[in-house]
């Protein structure tokens, strides 16, 4: 294959791309090479009433923006993907191939011909509304909130009363945003404590910012949406369990877009008609955001990392990963190392985004037989060379609920072989997270204790 760097207009971009030889087309147009490479992998988001600032549609609006749309898939920015390609394929995985990407490049390169019109294909047809068909339940928020036009994106959470007397079970949650230019994603969580309704009462404008102490901590959510994002069954009749008396809290971030928007959204929600025979749960490492993990973060440090492993104490069946970190994130993975010794990555994201939280889930179930070890490592940046520390100078940043205070895991949904086994598996993360506070935070001996040592005339250290 023949490489051939070549060079767009503007001196700060140089991209190297594998010009289309005798990988692709000789002579590429609009029509027959890119029409389909767009429509598939671009303009579901790049239309109008979607997430995307602009529409690519056809010709001329590809045209437009054709030197952008070579850097930035040449670049890997868009479509925006934040996973490397792991060992396992995800759903919905939006990747160009390096063949796509030379075609977009060298279509750019010969001056953007529109080709034989004749062989432009049909658009995709997208479907409007509910994508998994009417919902058992149509949440909406109390009342529109107003995105202000400019400024720093907004994090915002908003509760919405229920009053279900018995569990529910959910098998799945569609989001539709009123205004899908400003909303970048939402996660969706319960509470059964109050705080959410509190919180909310005590500020004028709807919605609260902060998440409640009491809340961050433990498996309370129930997935979310993020642009670009479908709604999706949970797989193999799996459900969460929505207990009785919970409120539903959406935790939103807003992109803002250059004029003001008022949000009203709309959730839909799918329940199970009976609870599912299947249970899962959540590993998260390190446990609980690492508020464990003594998180602390030192200005300049660009490379702060917490490391977190624990080997599987029943046989489990992996479904769904997702990381999760603040403004100075900037690596997570997870492996699982098998007892044979192999090492597979279950997630791997190398340049963290705080603004696409994603939950990548499998193609098909992984199999984690009891004794596979789980290591995960989140890695912080809090240089001033990290263009998104929100401090400027750099100062130490530790844990904490805030968007400026840092956390950090990554979470992956299983399903124990055997269901009575989940109770081994709860107790096991228990220890484990016991384990992870005390490995991060060595008692200082007491005055006592030091006492005592010299009497016994040892000189050893305490840890
Ligand atoms: C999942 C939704 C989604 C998909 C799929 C997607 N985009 Fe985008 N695109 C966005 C959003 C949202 C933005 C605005 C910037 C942001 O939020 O990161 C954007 C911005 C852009 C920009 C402007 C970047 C800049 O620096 O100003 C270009 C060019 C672009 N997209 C091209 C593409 C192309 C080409 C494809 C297909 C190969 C594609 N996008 C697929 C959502 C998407």
């Amino acid at each position: 294959m023949k490489a051939i760097r070549f060079y767009f207009g503007l001196l700060f971009y140089l991209c190297h791309c594998l010009q289309a030889s005798d990988n692709g087309p000789k002579s590429v147009g609009f029509s027959e090479h890119v029409a389909p490479i767009i429509f598939n992998n671009c303009t579901s988001c790049h239309r109008p009433g979607e997430s995307a600032p602009f529409s690519l549609r056809n010709y001329g609006e590809v045209k437009k923006r054709g030197r952008l749309i070579a850097r930035v898939t040449v670049d890997k920015v868009m479509p925006p993907w934040h996973a490397e390609s792991a060992d396992y394929e995800f759903e919905g995985q939006r990747l160009l191939t390096d063949k796509q990407i030379s075609i977009i490049g060298a279509w750019v390169n010969q001056g953007m011909k529109e080709g034989n019109t004749e062989k432009l294909p049909q658009m995709p047809a997208f479907t409007k509304g509910w994508q998994l068909g009417e919902p058992d339940l149509v949440l909406t928020m109390k009342e529109e909130y107003p995105v202000p036009a400019v400024g720093r994106d907004v994090y915002r959470s908003f509760v919405i009363p229920l009053d279900f007397k018995k569990d529910k079970w959910i098998k799945a949650i569609e989001f539709i945003p009123s205004s899908p230019e400003v909303v970048h994603h939402s996660l969706f969580r319960y509470d059964t404590l109050g705080w959410a309704r509190k919180l909310d009462s005590r500020s004028k404008t709807p919605g609260f910012t902060g998440m409640g102490e009491g809340e961050v901590l433990g498996p309370r959510s129930l997935g979310g949406w993020g642009v670009g994002g479908r709604a999706k069954f949970l797989p193999g009749g799996l459900a969460y369990r929505l207990p009785s008396g919970a409120d539903f809290i959406m935790d939103m971030h807003f992109h803002l877009s250059g004029k003001p928007e008022k949000e009203l959204s709309k959730v839909g929600i799918y329940f199970a008609d009976n609870p599912p025979k299947e249970v899962f749960t959540g590993i998260q490492m390190p446990p609980e955001f690492g508020a464990l993990s003594r998180v602390s973060i030192p200005p300049g440090d660009s490379n702060y990392t917490i490391e977190d492993s624990f080997v599987l104490p029943v046989d489990l069946e992996a479904f769904s990963v997702s990381p999760h970190a603040h403004y100075l994130g900037k690596e997570m993975k997870m492996t699982a190392t098998f007892k044979n010794g192999d090492t597979k990555t279950l997630l791997w994201i190398k340049n963290w985004d705080f603004s696409w939280q994603e939950q990548y889930n499998y193609k098909d179930f992984i199999s984690l037989p009891k004794g596979t070890r789980l290591d995960t490592k989140i890695v912080w940046d809090n240089s001033a060379e990290n263009p998104n520390n929100p401090h400027d100078p750099p100062r130490r940043v530790s844990w904490g609920l805030q968007s400026s205070e840092e956390m950090g895991s990554v979470i992956v949904l299983v399903k124990p072989r055997n269901e009575e086994e989940m109770e081994v598996l709860h107790r096991a993360l228990k220890k484990h997270a016991g384990e992870h506070y005390r490995l991060r935070n060595p008692p200082r001996s007491s005055f006592r204790d030091k006492l005592k040592n010299l009497f016994r005339g040892s000189n050893k250290k305490d840890g």
